[in-house]
């Protein structure tokens, strides 16, 4: 038998350190006096204990973002100032990379080769990308009327308050501090309860990268009743970019209503993953287990809803379940796995209660279906699960799961699957599968969802944007459409009459 090298524990300094808040340059304990701990989703054992910000620790916080912006150093930096400092903050990011990717799978549970090859290295292209953005914000002049000269700003919203989850903790981090900082805001990070670690490492990285005091905030701590909430009510925040659950969402839009701040919200999915007889069978099986099981199916974008064409059905779901249970699923750290834990043992049981939802709507469980016994009964693992015999109309089709967790859905035809695909409170994203060119384009136009993908799933890049139709949400992250999410256009008029 070969001997697994153990690899050394890179994350441990850090895991052994304080975590505090990152308030105004400094790290600083909570004004709460309470911390909570974070666990490891593979075993359930605590990593460590966390600074729990509330609302005190907000108004400190808002109070340093306003006070960098308006009086700062920040403003008065020049934009290669602060695109360098940005390249400075992505290259400590890879220096420390392989830390990263283990802090990112010890709190998150995602296997480590996803950390290291698929997390990490987004986030380094996301700060680079968005560092060239700097220097690149222009107005326009407008020559309408000769008696005047007319111009517009792009000038940096303010304060940006920004709430991730937990499903990519750290590239979250990034989307959201890429754009808001090449535009020159200020900003509060309220990174998700379950997975507050790496934000905090790249807290410690952001001073080192030499961002003036109060640029970036990070306050630790939960959502409702605490930081989350404390930071979308704020009447000195002027953006708040949430991503998360829609009924979380909504609690956002209702906050922000006070000083009525901008709001941009990148919520659920239930994504179509729509395949046709004439397709490349075997690449779209291939699809579809990225599809809906790439990070534990903790992904907004998931195909949880695969619609088949009755031609094919029997020989996809064959070859399908044939690899699905050949899946390795374990510890996040051990670098066979390929399926880790659910983040908590509370998205655990919410996994569960829709796989025992599914079974009392009648769905067949074609593999999975449980949780697993023996070593890994103390993770927060669920197998990976496909139902059959799903009707569209079944909570299983239409509630986000977003866990290992697939709806095979039957079909005929062209309009009875766009019909299917449509009928869906969501609209993030969605796929097909055919060698016919004109088929394709015609349900890319036809699928009400911000991304389309045609032969291929999951695929991200940060010059794409990316968001949401309907419930899913509003406001395009990621490439040059971002940008407007974090500036203001203010138009200049100068009499020129004599
Ligand atoms: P959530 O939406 O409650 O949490 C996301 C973030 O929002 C966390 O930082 C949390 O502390 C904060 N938050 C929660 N309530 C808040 C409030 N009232 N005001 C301000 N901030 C608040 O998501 P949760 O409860 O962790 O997961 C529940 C479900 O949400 C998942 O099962 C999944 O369906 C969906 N979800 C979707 C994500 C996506 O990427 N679209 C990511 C995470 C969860
Ligand atoms: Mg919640």
């Amino acid at each position: 038998m070969a001997v697994v090298q153990e690899k050394p524990l890179l994350c441990k300094d850090f895991l052994a350190r304080p975590k505090q808040l990152l308030i105004d340059g400094k790290f600083v304990d909570a004004e709460t006096g309470n911390m909570f701990e974070t666990r490891n989703p593979a075993t359930d054992e605590v990593l460590c204990q966390v600074q729990e910000g509330g609302k005190a620790d907000i108004d400190k916080a808002v109070k340093a973002a306003r006070k960098a912006f308006e009086h700062g150093k920040w403003r008065k930096i020049t934009a290669t100032q602060r695109a360098n400092m940005m390249l400075k903050l992505a290259d400590l990011v890879e220096k420390n990379a392989d830390e990263f990717a283990q802090l990112e799978t010890l709190d998150n549970g995602k296997p480590i080769k996803e950390s290291r090859y698929f997390d990490i290295p987004a986030v380094v292209e996301t700060f680079r990308y968005y560092a060239g953005w700097c220097t690149k914000l222009e107005g326009e002049t407008i020559s309408n009327n000769p008696d005047f000269f007319t111009y517009t700003l792009r000038e940096p919203i303010g304060v940006v308050g920004q709430i991730i989850p937990w499903n990519f903790p750290l590239l979250m981090a990034a989307w959201k501090l890429g754009p808001a900082l090449a535009c020159g805001n200020t900003l509060i990070l309220k990174p998700a309860e379950q997975t507050p670690l790496s934000a905090l490492r790249l807290g410690e990285l952001v001073l080192e990268a030499g961002f003036p005091e109060g640029v970036v905030n990070i306050v630790t701590g939960f959502g409702a009743n605490s930081a989350g909430e404390a930071l979308s009510n704020h009447m000195d925040v002027d953006k708040i970019a949430f991503t998360g659950e829609d009924k979380t969402g909504r609690e956002i839009v209702k906050a922000s209503a006070g000083n009525l701040k901008r709001v941009s919200l990148e919520l659920g999915g239930k994504a179509p993953n729509i395949v046709f007889a004439d397709a490349d069978i075997d690449a779209a099986v291939k699809g579809a287990i990225m599809g809906i099981f790439f990070n534990q199916g903790q992904v907004c974008c998931a195909g949880s809803r695969l619609f088949l064409d009755k031609k094919i059905h029997d020989e996809f779901m064959s070859k399908l379940t044939e690899r699905v249970s050949k899946m390795r699923q374990g510890n996040g750290m051990d670098e066979s796995t390929q399926i880790g834990p659910q983040v908590s043992r509370e998205q655990q049981e919410r996994v569960l209660k829709y796989i025992g939802i599914a079974k009392g709507e009648g769905a067949a469980v074609a593999c999975g279906g449980d949780a697993p016994a023996g070593d890994l009964a103390k993770g927060y693992f669920v197998k990976p699960t496909i139902f059959t015999g799903v009707h569209n109309d079944m909570r299983i089709a239409q509630e986000e799961v977003f866990g290992p967790v697939l709806s095979v859905i039957p079909f005929e035809g062209v309009d009875d699957v766009a019909d299917q695909a449509n009928k869906i409170a969501f609209g993030l994203s969605g796929a097909v599968w055919t060698s016919d060119v004109k088929k394709a384009h015609k349900l890319a136009a036809r699928i009400k969802a911000g991304t389309v993908w045609v032969n291929t799933f999951n695929m991200l890049d940060v010059a794409v944007p990316f968001g949401g139709y309907k419930m899913s949400g509003y406001g395009r992250e990621l490439g040059k459409h971002s940008i407007d999410l974090y500036t203001n256009i203010k138009s200049v008029w100068v009499n020129l009459q004599d």
